[in-house]
């Protein structure tokens, strides 16, 4: 986790994004060039098929001999691409899986350090869904869409050499249907990313929508609320179908134009091709070769287009969590934290504090406020709901800095120390206690991780949680 991305740089092409995730590719350098030779084993593979075929035609029909020797080099070269692509699947696969989970580590671990005041601006269902569905594109991405593009790339160029080599007339005249195929597609690209993004954004609002509900099952279930909330979620899918429709239209189209463009192009060539065969300047084996390296080339300029789209979708998906990963925390260590004595002697002052929630920056929740909590005194604080008693113990744990005047504990100002050292001593209970999908015991042990069994019961029996938790 050494490595941090490099800053966005926002005026970067629509691929410009994709370039945060190369850190975290690094990483896994043996994997990367285990991918690497596979996919130039299996398309030098790919691209000797057709010479094969040639001598195939050309002479194998003719001789006996020969044509024995053709079809076991036939069958060599197959076993060949066939063990190196699977290698290329594999290596490329488990390095997409690897980038991922690394990738959302980091972002989990980012995200889950940043202060109060980020997390009230966002909400957490969004979170989870960047953290999840955009993370999944990625991995389709590294693990297929990457691949299928370098190996299209590389098919595409060594088809259109071989085609050279095979015929320079009929490859002079295929040439020219190639950059009429890939106009559409850079058309099409640049409309394919913002609607990406916009139906990335509707499936985030649908989790959102989800994730506050589920998680707040009983008020929907005490309103009577489920057929209402049902339709609410269905509404927020149908938006987001409605938006995913013009980003799969506009794909299908860029699709449908390229592969016109490309095999009209072929037939074209083909059809002049036959015309020199007749007429006897061309062995039919070499045409042969050359319809084989023009299928190749033009599969792979219409898997090109295909995967390019999908790469806009991604570099859409990255861009929303390099910018989560670039939200830097409000509130922070100092550079040079002053220690905390251990244990607190527990004298918290307050010195006209004033604070408001950044959401409400006329209002503020501490005006002025003063405190002082002498070691080992018991305070309360009453007063009605709002009145701001859960900000008091927000500015004490340091969520939050105050706009004026001062936090202090032992006579130390907050901001002066590192706040997890600080955080570390205080217990607090809070209003609305969270409960994690872990034991009871686990759960107990949150305050303190190394706690033994006895202090575990000695604290449930405490609580008198002892008898319903046995
Ligand atoms: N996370 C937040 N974001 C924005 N405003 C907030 C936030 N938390 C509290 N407030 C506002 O700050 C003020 C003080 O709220 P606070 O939660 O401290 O009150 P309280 O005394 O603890 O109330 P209660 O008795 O209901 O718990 C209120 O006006 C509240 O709306
Ligand atoms: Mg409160």
């Amino acid at each position: 986790m050494n490595d941090s991305p490099p800053a966005p740089r926002r005026s970067l092409g629509q691929l410009g994004s994709l370039r945060t995730l190369w850190p975290f590719v690094r990483r896994h350098r043996g994997l990367l060039a285990a991918w690497l030779a596979a996919l130039a084993i299996s398309s030098a593979a790919t691209l000797s098929l057709p010479t094969a075929v040639r001598q195939m035609i050309d002479h194998g029909f003719s001789g006996g001999g020969q044509i024995n020797q053709a079809f076991a080099l036939l069958f060599v070269v197959a076993v060949v691409l066939a063990i190196a692509t699977a290698a290329r699947f594999f290596f490329v696969s488990l390095l997409g899986e690897k980038v991922v989970s690394d990738l959302r580590r980091q972002l989990y671990v980012h995200l889950i350090g940043l202060d109060a005041g980020f997390h009230d601006r966002n909400r957490s269902g969004e979170l989870v869904s960047r953290l999840s569905a955009d993370s999944e594109l990625l991995r389709s991405v590294i693990g297929s869409t990457i691949s299928v593009a370098l190996r299209s790339g590389v098919t595409v160029i060594g088809s259109l050499s071989m085609l050279f080599v095979t015929s320079p007339r009929l490859a002079a005249f295929a040439l020219i249907g190639i950059p009429l195929a890939v106009l559409p597609i850079v058309l099409g690209a640049r409309r394919l990313q913002k609607a990406s993004r916009a139906s990335q954004d509707r499936i985030a609002d649908a989790n959102t929508l989800a994730a506050e509900t589920l998680g707040a099952v009983r008020t929907v279930q005490a309103h009577a609320r489920e057929t209402y909330e049902g339709g609410r979620f269905g509404a927020a899918l149908d938006v987001s179908v409605r938006t995913a429709r013009r980003r799969i239209g506009t794909q299908a189209w860029v699709t449908a134009a390229a592969i016109v463009l490309v095999f009209g192009a072929i037939v074209l060539v083909l059809w002049s091709g036959a015309h020199d065969v007749i007429d006897g300047r061309m062995t039919p084996g070499t045409l042969g070769q050359f319809v084989l390296y023009a299928l190749i080339g033009g599969g792979s300029v219409g898997a090109l287009a295909e995967v390019w789209n999908e790469l806009q979708r991604a570099a859409g998906g990255m861009g929303r969590i390099s910018e989560l990963l670039q939200e830097q925390p409000g509130v922070t260590a100092p550079a040079q934290p002053l220690p905390l004595p251990v244990p607190l002697s527990g004298e918290i002052r307050f010195d006209n504090v004033v604070f408001h929630y950044p959401q409400h920056p006329g209002l503020p929740a501490l005006d002025g406020f003063d405190l002082h909590v002498r070691p080992g005194e018991t305070v309360a604080l009453v007063g009605p709901s709002g009145a701001g008693k859960s900000t008091v113990l927000s500015m004490l744990l340091r969520f939050h800095d105050p706009q004026a005047g001062a936090v202090s504990v032992d006579g130390i100002d907050v901001r002066t120390v590192d706040p997890a050292r600080l955080r570390e001593q205080i217990a607090l209970v809070p209003q609305q206690p969270a409960l994690f999908a872990a034991s009871a015991a686990d759960n107990i042990r949150y305050g303190r991780l190394q706690a033994s069994d006895a202090e575990l019961e000695a604290a449930a029996r405490a609580a008198e949680a002892d008898d319903f938790i046995r």
